[in-house]
């Protein structure tokens, strides 16, 4: 017998109200992870366990629901006979607490986070069978890594993010695509499980805790009309001693990780003052590909949101003297 943890931490696969039948208007992160599970079963021969570690919309997620979450997941998937975790959760982050398990927690077993773009109130849910694929994919005995599925796809951490505010299929992994898919419990794999972190992170164990001096990083976005304003306060803090002043600083390019040209001063300002800057690209898909950095990293296929969470392990790292 295998028995798949699955970890609740809200989102509109757990919400509930607004009009009867609607598919908006609810309140995310209501109805606990025990319901979620009454009446779905999972593969033969798999004993199914919840457990709520948060109950949130995930737009309000932090730090310390992911050190929480990825305590939760280090602890279950020490146990033999657990074949896999599942993490119910809202859309609209799950690909950055999908990124930060995937850099933070070394397993050869699956970590699935599944959501619902509908309710569970909704005349036709979608999380009930997202849960219910998302099952089938921990249970695989092949599956391995962070994954997301969502619409019967399956996405990498690395790649996927939500790509429609609306739709049931709303994530996209770019040029990537998905991993592959789920069908009438079935996996069909059409590229390999995303690679795996080969050890635990040697930082300092407390960093793991709740609480811990993590490093603040601000995402800001190169647009036209910027002005560069923000960075030079951002750095005008952190000169100053502000408490919390930002370590780093991720910047949201145009196309090829270009900046406005005050953005870019702005940019080699702030880097002379001690912030860390990083350029990710906000074209949703593709890699970065710049012939000059001019002194200014970038964080290649990572979108902003993911970029950051590099960015505050690379930090952490480097104040640490130790590396992922
Ligand atoms: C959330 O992200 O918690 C709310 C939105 C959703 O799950 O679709």
């Amino acid at each position: 017998m295998k028995r798949v943890i699955v970890l609740g931490t809200g989102g509109t696969i757990a919400g509930s109200g607004g009009l009867p039948g609607a598919n908006v208007g609810y309140t995310a992160g209501t109805i606990p992870v025990s319901d979620l599970l009454t009446g779905i079963t999972g593969p033969a021969d798999l004993v199914l366990e919840g457990e709520q570690v948060a109950q949130l919309d995930s737009k309000d997620m932090e730090l310390e629901t992911w050190l929480q979450l990825r305590a939760r997941c280090v602890h279950w998937l020490a146990q033999a006979d657990v074949a896999g975790v599942v993490i119910t959760h809202g859309t609209d982050t799950i690909e950055e607490t999908a990124f930060f398990l995937a850099s933070t927690v070394a397993t050869s077993k699956p970590i699935v986070l599944t959501c619902a773009m509908r309710p569970a109130t909704a005349l036709s849910p979608d999380g009930p069978q997202n849960l219910r694929d998302a099952l089938s994919v921990a249970a695989d005995p092949a599956a391995a890594g962070v994954v997301v599925v969502c619409a019967g796809e399956i996405h990498g951490a690395r790649h996927v993010s939500k790509s429609h505010p609306y739709r049931l299929n709303a994530f996209s992994s770019g040029d990537i695509g998905p991993l592959g898919y789920v069908e009438e419990g079935q996996v069909r794999l059409v590229h390999g499980w995303p690679s795996l972190l080969k050890a635990e992170p040697t930082l300092d164990p407390e960093i793991w805790s709740a609480g811990a001096d993590w490093p603040r990083v601000e995402i800001l976005m190169s647009h036209a009309g910027a002005s560069g304003m923000l960075l030079d306060l951002l750095a005008d803090q952190r000169e100053a001693g502000v408490e919390n002043a930002v370590e780093g600083v991720v910047i949201a390019a145009t196309g090829n990780g270009s900046l406005h040209q005050v953005v870019e001063a702005a940019a080699q300002r702030a880097k002379q003052r001690g912030v860390a800057v990083l350029i990710a690209s906000r074209c949703g898909s593709g890699k970065v590909l710049r012939p000059d950095t001019r002194g200014i990293e970038d964080a290649a296929d990572l979108n902003a949101p993911k970029a950051r969470i590099a960015l505050m392990l690379a930090l952490l790292c480097q104040s640490r003297g130790t590396h992922l």
